[in-house]
């Protein structure tokens, strides 16, 4: 963390939370969030987008998705846009989980084509990269991430439309994390290709979040490293205390 990138806190709540909760748990973040060094995001699931849009308001809190089409519109049974998801209110879209590359087959060039529509449609996109635990036991983690970053993030990102998220596959949902100079050691390969791509003042500004078990027992010296500026938080961002404890460290 440094003073010059402003942290990001992004509850990512996957296919979790009804109506009743949903909206109790974003009305505490938002309380929570009022008062906060850190931005803070929450990703809802498709269903309750307008519901937590509603509860937040126009507060401190970003409203985030989990996903879009890479089109606008058209003939896509079952999907979302990224012109519906900036038409309902959100200004941050997570593409390429490791999830959706898992579940649905997302492959770099697509993750890359769903980032490009979120920027074009003036919001955020957090774009999801990671290694498997087969690929860091072969020594080839530096390799899969800078390659995933190379395929997935468009040529116009910049400070203001990317946040890139490490998220090692192998430490999500698991309470497993790799050690700190692990963690740095990858957020620090992900600057210098990004300085490589973009130029140092883009990587100098870009937010780089880990994601993968953060906690509040661990957030604080996670985001203490160099190069981390704050989290990707799946189950603990579905619990208003530990994501609120999440948020103080980072602040
Ligand atoms: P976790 O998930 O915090 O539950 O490990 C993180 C994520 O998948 O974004």
């Amino acid at each position: 963390m440094t003073d010059a990138r402003r942290p990001l806190v992004a509850g990512n709540w996957k296919m979790n939370g009804l109506t009743a909760d949903g909206v109790a748990l974003a009305k505490g973040v938002a309380a929570h969030a009022a008062d906060a060094a850190a931005e803070v995001a929450v990703c809802p699931p498709f269903t309750l987008i307008g519901a937590i849009g509603g509860a937040i308001g126009s507060g401190a809190v970003v409203l985030g998705a989990q996903d879009c089409h890479t089109a606008s519109s058209g003939a896509h049974t079952g999907d979302v846009s990224a012109a519906m998801l900036a038409d309902a209110g959100c200004g941050m879209v997570i593409v390429g989980h490791s999830e959706r590359r898992t579940d649905h087959g997302e492959d770099d060039a697509l993750v890359r084509a769903k980032a490009e529509a979120v920027q074009a449609h003036g919001m955020t996109a957090i774009v999801c990269i990671g290694e498997t635990e087969a690929e860091r036991d072969g020594g080839q983690t530096l390799d899969v991430v800078t390659g995933q970053l190379a395929g997935s993030l468009p040529d116009g990102s910049d400070a203001a439309n990317t946040v890139v998220a490490y998220e090692p596959v192998w430490a999500i949902g698991t309470g497993r994390t790799p050690t700190n100079d692990e963690v740095q050691e990858v957020h620090a390969a992900i600057r210098q290709a990004l300085a490589g791509r973009f130029g140092d003042d883009v990587a100098d500004a870009m937010r780089i979040l880990y994601g993968g078990s953060m906690k509040p027992g661990n957030a604080a010296e996670l985001v203490a490293l160099a190069d981390v500026d704050g989290g990707l938080i799946g189950g603990a961002s579905l619990k208003t205390e530990d994501f609120a404890a999440i948020i103080d460290a980072c602040g």
